[in-house]
Protein backbone atom coordinates (compact mmCIF):
# COMPACT_ATOMS: atom_id res chain seq x y z
CA UNK A 1 0.00 0.00 0.00
CA UNK A 2 1.60 3.16 -1.23
CA UNK A 3 -0.52 5.79 0.47
CA UNK A 4 -2.22 5.34 4.11
CA UNK A 5 -5.69 7.45 4.13
CA UNK A 6 -6.84 6.75 7.34
CA UNK A 7 -10.94 7.14 7.51
CA UNK A 8 -10.18 10.78 9.57
CA UNK A 9 -8.32 11.79 6.71
CA UNK A 10 -10.51 10.68 4.32
CA UNK A 11 -13.61 12.24 6.05
CA UNK A 12 -11.90 15.81 6.58
CA UNK A 13 -11.01 15.58 2.76
CA UNK A 14 -14.67 14.97 1.73
CA UNK A 15 -15.99 17.55 4.28
CA UNK A 16 -13.45 20.18 2.45
CA UNK A 17 -15.52 19.06 -0.73
CA UNK A 18 -19.11 19.26 0.20
CA UNK A 19 -18.48 22.29 2.44
CA UNK A 20 -19.92 20.14 5.36
CA UNK A 21 -19.86 21.63 8.90
CA UNK A 22 -17.78 18.76 10.36
CA UNK A 23 -20.72 17.15 12.62
CA UNK A 24 -21.29 14.36 10.00
CA UNK A 25 -17.22 13.51 9.90
CA UNK A 26 -17.40 13.17 13.97
CA UNK A 27 -20.89 11.11 14.01
CA UNK A 28 -18.60 8.98 11.48
CA UNK A 29 -15.41 8.69 13.41
CA UNK A 30 -17.44 8.14 17.17
CA UNK A 31 -19.20 5.07 15.03
CA UNK A 32 -15.61 3.83 14.10
CA UNK A 33 -14.46 4.06 17.44
CA UNK A 34 -17.30 2.23 18.20
CA UNK A 35 -16.22 -0.16 15.68
CA UNK A 36 -12.86 -0.81 17.22
CA UNK A 37 -14.07 -1.37 20.91
CA UNK A 38 -16.86 -4.23 19.24
CA UNK A 39 -13.96 -5.32 17.51
CA UNK A 40 -11.38 -5.77 20.43
CA UNK A 41 -14.37 -8.04 21.65
CA UNK A 42 -15.02 -10.65 19.24
CA UNK A 43 -11.23 -10.71 18.98
CA UNK A 44 -10.60 -12.30 22.27
CA UNK A 45 -13.73 -13.48 22.52
CA UNK A 46 -13.33 -17.50 23.88
CA UNK A 47 -10.83 -15.89 26.23
CA UNK A 48 -13.64 -13.31 28.38
CA UNK A 49 -16.67 -13.90 30.00
CA UNK A 50 -18.72 -12.39 26.67
CA UNK A 51 -19.59 -15.96 25.14
CA UNK A 52 -22.90 -16.84 25.32
CA UNK A 53 -26.69 -15.74 26.22
CA UNK A 54 -28.18 -13.60 28.83
CA UNK A 55 -31.71 -14.44 30.01
CA UNK A 56 -32.83 -11.54 28.56
CA UNK A 57 -35.15 -11.59 26.29
CA UNK A 58 -35.45 -8.70 23.51
CA UNK A 59 -38.26 -6.99 22.10
CA UNK A 60 -38.31 -9.37 18.88
CA UNK A 61 -38.62 -12.32 20.98
CA UNK A 62 -35.09 -13.88 20.39
CA UNK A 63 -33.03 -13.84 23.70
CA UNK A 64 -29.87 -11.62 24.03
CA UNK A 65 -26.59 -12.55 23.87
CA UNK A 66 -23.51 -11.23 25.66
CA UNK A 67 -22.30 -9.64 22.92
CA UNK A 68 -25.71 -8.30 21.64
CA UNK A 69 -25.82 -6.45 25.48
CA UNK A 70 -21.96 -5.50 25.09
CA UNK A 71 -22.53 -3.66 20.96
CA UNK A 72 -25.64 -1.99 22.15
CA UNK A 73 -24.40 -0.56 25.68
CA UNK A 74 -21.75 0.78 24.01
CA UNK A 75 -23.45 2.24 20.77
CA UNK A 76 -25.77 4.32 22.78
CA UNK A 77 -22.90 5.13 25.85
CA UNK A 78 -20.59 6.53 22.96
CA UNK A 79 -23.13 9.02 21.14
CA UNK A 80 -25.76 9.99 23.41
CA UNK A 81 -23.54 12.45 25.54
CA UNK A 82 -22.23 14.25 22.50
CA UNK A 83 -24.82 16.61 21.33
CA UNK A 84 -25.28 15.67 17.70
CA UNK A 85 -28.24 13.47 18.13
CA UNK A 86 -31.58 14.07 19.08
CA UNK A 87 -33.08 10.26 18.72
CA UNK A 88 -31.51 6.80 18.52
CA UNK A 89 -33.52 3.49 18.15
CA UNK A 90 -31.68 0.23 18.69
CA UNK A 91 -33.35 -3.58 17.49
CA UNK A 92 -32.53 -4.51 21.05
CA UNK A 93 -33.85 -1.98 22.71
CA UNK A 94 -38.10 -2.04 23.19
CA UNK A 95 -38.86 1.79 22.35
CA UNK A 96 -36.95 4.80 21.24
CA UNK A 97 -33.72 5.92 22.87
CA UNK A 98 -34.26 9.49 24.24
CA UNK A 99 -31.03 11.31 24.97
CA UNK A 100 -30.65 11.91 28.25
CA UNK A 101 -32.12 15.01 29.82
CA UNK A 102 -28.24 15.96 31.41
CA UNK A 103 -26.51 15.85 27.62
CA UNK A 104 -27.03 18.62 24.72
CA UNK A 105 -29.22 17.00 21.18
CA UNK A 106 -28.24 17.73 17.82
CA UNK A 107 -29.65 17.29 14.44
CA UNK A 108 -28.88 14.01 13.66
CA UNK A 109 -30.76 11.07 14.09
CA UNK A 110 -29.12 7.04 14.69
CA UNK A 111 -30.94 3.58 13.99
CA UNK A 112 -28.93 0.44 14.25
CA UNK A 113 -28.79 -3.31 14.69
CA UNK A 114 -25.77 -3.30 17.27
CA UNK A 115 -24.44 -7.06 16.83
CA UNK A 116 -25.71 -8.44 13.43
CA UNK A 117 -25.48 -12.10 13.28
CA UNK A 118 -26.01 -13.03 16.69
CA UNK A 119 -26.13 -16.72 16.49
CA UNK A 120 -22.52 -17.35 15.07
CA UNK A 121 -20.81 -15.17 17.81
CA UNK A 122 -19.82 -18.45 19.59
CA UNK A 123 -18.62 -20.32 16.79
CA UNK A 124 -16.29 -17.81 15.90
CA UNK A 125 -17.79 -17.10 12.36
CA UNK A 126 -18.15 -13.24 11.28
CA UNK A 127 -20.83 -10.72 12.46
CA UNK A 128 -21.74 -7.01 12.47
CA UNK A 129 -23.33 -3.78 13.26
CA UNK A 130 -25.30 -2.08 10.86
CA UNK A 131 -26.18 1.57 11.03
CA UNK A 132 -28.56 4.27 9.47
CA UNK A 133 -28.12 8.10 9.76
CA UNK A 134 -30.76 10.73 9.19
CA UNK A 135 -31.37 14.38 9.65
CA UNK A 136 -33.63 15.13 12.16
CA UNK A 137 -37.68 16.15 10.62
CA UNK A 138 -38.97 17.61 13.90
CA UNK A 139 -38.06 21.36 14.07
CA UNK A 140 -36.92 21.53 17.74
CA UNK A 141 -36.09 19.86 21.17
CA UNK A 142 -35.46 16.43 21.83
CA UNK A 143 -36.40 14.38 18.76
CA UNK A 144 -39.58 12.06 18.62
CA UNK A 145 -40.88 8.78 16.84
CA UNK A 146 -41.34 10.79 13.54
CA UNK A 147 -37.66 11.20 13.11
CA UNK A 148 -37.59 7.95 13.28
CA UNK A 149 -40.10 6.13 11.34
CA UNK A 150 -38.42 7.51 8.21
CA UNK A 151 -38.00 5.87 4.76
CA UNK A 152 -35.02 4.82 3.54
CA UNK A 153 -34.66 7.38 1.04
CA UNK A 154 -34.25 10.19 3.38
CA UNK A 155 -31.12 8.63 4.73
CA UNK A 156 -28.10 10.96 4.46
CA UNK A 157 -25.41 7.64 5.38
CA UNK A 158 -25.68 4.01 6.44
CA UNK A 159 -23.03 1.66 6.88
CA UNK A 160 -22.11 -1.53 8.07
CA UNK A 161 -19.02 -3.30 10.05
CA UNK A 162 -18.08 -7.02 9.55
CA UNK A 163 -16.00 -8.57 12.21
CA UNK A 164 -14.35 -11.35 10.12
CA UNK A 165 -10.72 -12.10 9.81
CA UNK A 166 -10.08 -8.33 9.55
CA UNK A 167 -12.71 -5.66 10.56
CA UNK A 168 -14.08 -3.51 8.08
CA UNK A 169 -16.35 -0.26 7.92
CA UNK A 170 -17.81 -0.03 4.59
CA UNK A 171 -20.28 3.47 4.83
CA UNK A 172 -22.01 5.57 2.26
CA UNK A 173 -23.25 8.96 2.01
CA UNK A 174 -25.77 7.98 -1.39
CA UNK A 175 -22.77 8.65 -3.47
CA UNK A 176 -19.68 6.11 -3.87
CA UNK A 177 -19.63 3.68 -1.05
CA UNK A 178 -16.07 3.54 0.68
CA UNK A 179 -14.90 0.58 2.32
CA UNK A 180 -11.72 0.49 5.51
CA UNK A 181 -9.95 -2.09 6.71
CA UNK A 182 -8.97 -1.98 10.45
CA UNK A 183 -4.92 -2.07 10.85
CA UNK A 184 -4.46 -4.49 13.60
CA UNK A 185 -1.48 -3.30 15.25
CA UNK A 186 -2.22 1.12 14.51
CA UNK A 187 -5.62 0.59 15.41
CA UNK A 188 -6.85 3.37 12.60
CA UNK A 189 -9.46 2.61 9.99
CA UNK A 190 -7.84 2.76 6.72
CA UNK A 191 -8.76 3.05 2.90
CA UNK A 192 -8.87 -0.22 1.53
CA UNK A 193 -11.92 -0.19 -1.01
CA UNK A 194 -12.04 3.16 -2.47
CA UNK A 195 -15.38 2.77 -4.69
CA UNK A 196 -17.10 -0.18 -3.67
CA UNK A 197 -19.30 -1.27 -6.95
CA UNK A 198 -21.54 -4.67 -7.09
CA UNK A 199 -19.42 -6.53 -10.42
CA UNK A 200 -21.00 -7.23 -13.33
CA UNK A 201 -21.71 -10.99 -13.40
CA UNK A 202 -23.02 -12.02 -10.39
CA UNK A 203 -21.86 -15.63 -8.61
CA UNK A 204 -23.84 -16.17 -5.44
CA UNK A 205 -27.04 -16.50 -4.10
CA UNK A 206 -27.65 -16.34 -0.65
CA UNK A 207 -30.88 -17.72 1.30
CA UNK A 208 -31.91 -19.69 4.48
CA UNK A 209 -33.01 -22.60 1.88
CA UNK A 210 -33.96 -24.83 4.52
CA UNK A 211 -37.07 -22.81 4.54
CA UNK A 212 -37.54 -23.38 1.10
CA UNK A 213 -40.97 -25.18 1.53
CA UNK A 214 -42.52 -23.26 3.28
CA UNK A 215 -41.96 -20.22 0.30
CA UNK A 216 -44.51 -19.23 -1.93
CA UNK A 217 -44.44 -20.85 -5.45
CA UNK A 218 -42.35 -17.48 -6.83
CA UNK A 219 -40.33 -17.54 -4.28
CA UNK A 220 -39.40 -21.58 -5.20
CA UNK A 221 -39.39 -20.63 -8.73
CA UNK A 222 -37.32 -17.69 -8.59
CA UNK A 223 -34.55 -20.18 -6.48
CA UNK A 224 -34.72 -22.53 -9.23
CA UNK A 225 -33.88 -20.32 -12.05
CA UNK A 226 -30.96 -19.30 -9.77
CA UNK A 227 -30.08 -22.58 -10.15
CA UNK A 228 -30.05 -22.71 -13.54
CA UNK A 229 -33.73 -24.11 -14.25
CA UNK A 230 -35.92 -22.64 -17.79
CA UNK A 231 -32.13 -20.86 -18.99
CA UNK A 232 -31.63 -21.11 -22.47
CA UNK A 233 -29.07 -20.36 -23.58
CA UNK A 234 -28.05 -22.19 -20.11
CA UNK A 235 -25.92 -19.96 -18.02
CA UNK A 236 -23.64 -20.82 -15.58
CA UNK A 237 -26.34 -21.27 -12.39
CA UNK A 238 -25.35 -19.58 -9.31
CA UNK A 239 -22.97 -20.91 -6.09
CA UNK A 240 -24.90 -21.17 -2.59
CA UNK A 241 -23.19 -19.60 0.18
CA UNK A 242 -25.01 -18.32 3.13
CA UNK A 243 -23.44 -17.76 6.89
CA UNK A 244 -26.48 -16.42 8.40
CA UNK A 245 -25.19 -12.79 9.37
CA UNK A 246 -26.71 -10.51 6.99
CA UNK A 247 -23.79 -8.43 7.15
CA UNK A 248 -21.17 -10.82 5.97
CA UNK A 249 -24.17 -12.52 3.44
CA UNK A 250 -23.73 -8.85 2.13
CA UNK A 251 -20.63 -8.36 1.81
CA UNK A 252 -19.71 -11.09 -0.13
CA UNK A 253 -22.21 -10.63 -2.19
CA UNK A 254 -21.38 -6.87 -2.82
CA UNK A 255 -17.76 -7.61 -3.72
CA UNK A 256 -18.48 -10.43 -6.12
CA UNK A 257 -21.02 -10.35 -6.89
CA UNK A 258 -24.82 -12.30 -5.52
CA UNK A 259 -28.39 -11.31 -3.91
CA UNK A 260 -28.90 -11.90 -0.66
CA UNK A 261 -33.32 -12.98 0.15
CA UNK A 262 -35.15 -13.68 3.39
CA UNK A 263 -38.92 -13.92 1.89
CA UNK A 264 -41.55 -13.85 3.79
CA UNK A 265 -43.33 -17.18 4.09
CA UNK A 266 -46.95 -18.96 5.11
CA UNK A 267 -46.16 -18.39 9.10
CA UNK A 268 -44.03 -15.32 8.78
CA UNK A 269 -45.27 -13.19 5.72
CA UNK A 270 -42.95 -10.59 6.54
CA UNK A 271 -40.05 -12.88 7.11
CA UNK A 272 -37.92 -12.25 9.70
CA UNK A 273 -35.26 -8.40 9.00
CA UNK A 274 -36.33 -5.45 9.97
CA UNK A 275 -37.10 -2.40 8.27
CA UNK A 276 -35.65 0.06 9.88
CA UNK A 277 -32.64 -0.99 10.96
CA UNK A 278 -31.09 -3.65 8.37
CA UNK A 279 -33.13 -3.33 4.95
CA UNK A 280 -33.24 0.56 5.12
CA UNK A 281 -29.43 1.02 5.93
CA UNK A 282 -28.50 -2.00 3.87
CA UNK A 283 -30.63 -1.07 0.84
CA UNK A 284 -29.55 2.53 0.81
CA UNK A 285 -25.39 1.10 0.19
CA UNK A 286 -26.66 -1.33 -2.42
CA UNK A 287 -28.27 1.32 -4.09
CA UNK A 288 -25.32 3.50 -3.78
CA UNK A 289 -23.26 0.46 -5.18
CA UNK A 290 -25.40 0.47 -8.37
CA UNK A 291 -27.47 -2.38 -7.11
CA UNK A 292 -31.34 -3.09 -5.41
CA UNK A 293 -33.31 -3.62 -2.20
CA UNK A 294 -36.78 -4.72 -3.01
CA UNK A 295 -39.42 -5.96 -0.77
CA UNK A 296 -40.62 -8.29 -3.88
CA UNK A 297 -42.61 -6.07 -4.68
CA UNK A 298 -40.95 -2.65 -5.29
CA UNK A 299 -37.86 -0.98 -3.43
CA UNK A 300 -37.65 -1.12 0.05
CA UNK A 301 -36.19 2.87 0.06
CA UNK A 302 -39.86 3.96 -0.60
CA UNK A 303 -41.93 1.92 2.37
CA UNK A 304 -42.80 4.47 4.95
CA UNK A 305 -42.23 2.14 8.74
CA UNK A 306 -44.87 2.44 10.92
CA UNK A 307 -43.51 0.53 13.47
CA UNK A 308 -39.76 0.48 14.87
CA UNK A 309 -39.69 -3.23 15.02
CA UNK A 310 -41.43 -3.81 11.82
CA UNK A 311 -39.93 -6.68 9.77
CA UNK A 312 -39.82 -6.83 6.08
CA UNK A 313 -39.03 -9.44 3.36
CA UNK A 314 -35.87 -8.83 2.00
CA UNK A 315 -34.08 -9.53 -1.54
CA UNK A 316 -31.19 -7.58 -1.72
CA UNK A 317 -27.69 -7.05 -3.77
CA UNK A 318 -27.08 -7.48 -7.72
CA UNK A 319 -29.79 -5.46 -9.22
CA UNK A 320 -30.76 -7.65 -12.36
CA UNK A 321 -31.41 -10.57 -9.56
CA UNK A 322 -33.27 -8.65 -7.40
CA UNK A 323 -35.40 -7.49 -10.31
CA UNK A 324 -36.17 -10.81 -11.29
CA UNK A 325 -37.32 -11.75 -8.11
CA UNK A 326 -39.74 -9.10 -8.69
CA UNK A 327 -40.78 -10.49 -12.48
CA UNK A 328 -41.31 -14.06 -10.64
CA UNK A 329 -43.33 -12.05 -8.05
CA UNK A 330 -45.89 -10.13 -11.23
CA UNK A 331 -45.74 -13.60 -12.78
P1 LIG B 1 -29.71 -10.51 14.40
O1 LIG B 1 -28.58 -11.34 14.89
O2 LIG B 1 -29.40 -9.04 14.37
O3 LIG B 1 -31.01 -10.81 15.11
O4 LIG B 1 -29.96 -10.82 12.86
C1 LIG B 1 -30.03 -12.16 12.45
C2 LIG B 1 -30.53 -12.21 11.07
C3 LIG B 1 -29.50 -12.00 9.99
O5 LIG B 1 -28.25 -11.55 10.38
C4 LIG B 1 -29.38 -13.32 9.31
O6 LIG B 1 -29.19 -13.18 7.96
C5 LIG B 1 -30.64 -14.02 9.66
O7 LIG B 1 -31.07 -13.50 10.88
C6 LIG B 1 -30.43 -15.50 9.78
O8 LIG B 1 -31.62 -16.10 10.05
P2 LIG B 1 -31.81 -17.71 9.92
O9 LIG B 1 -31.01 -18.29 11.02
O10 LIG B 1 -33.28 -17.87 10.08
O11 LIG B 1 -31.33 -18.11 8.56
MN1 LIG C 1 -29.43 -8.31 12.40
MN1 LIG D 1 -28.87 -7.80 16.04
Amino acid sequence: MDKLITIERHLIDRERELGASGTFSQIMYDIALCAKLIARETRRLGLTNMMGATSIMNVQGEIQQKLDVYANDIIIRMNSFTGRFCAMASEEEDEMINIPSQYGYGNYVLVFDPLDGSSNIDTNVSVGTIFGIYKRKTESGRGDIDDLLRCGNELVAAGYVIYGPSTMLVYTTGNGVSGFTLHPTLGEFILSHPDIRFPHTPKYYSVNQANQRSWNEPVQAYTRWMQGEGVNPPKKSLSLRYVGSLVADFHRNLLEGGVYYYPGDKKNPNGKLRLVYEANPLGFIAQAAGGYASNGNGPILDMQPDQLHQRVPLFIGDKTLVLKAEEFARK
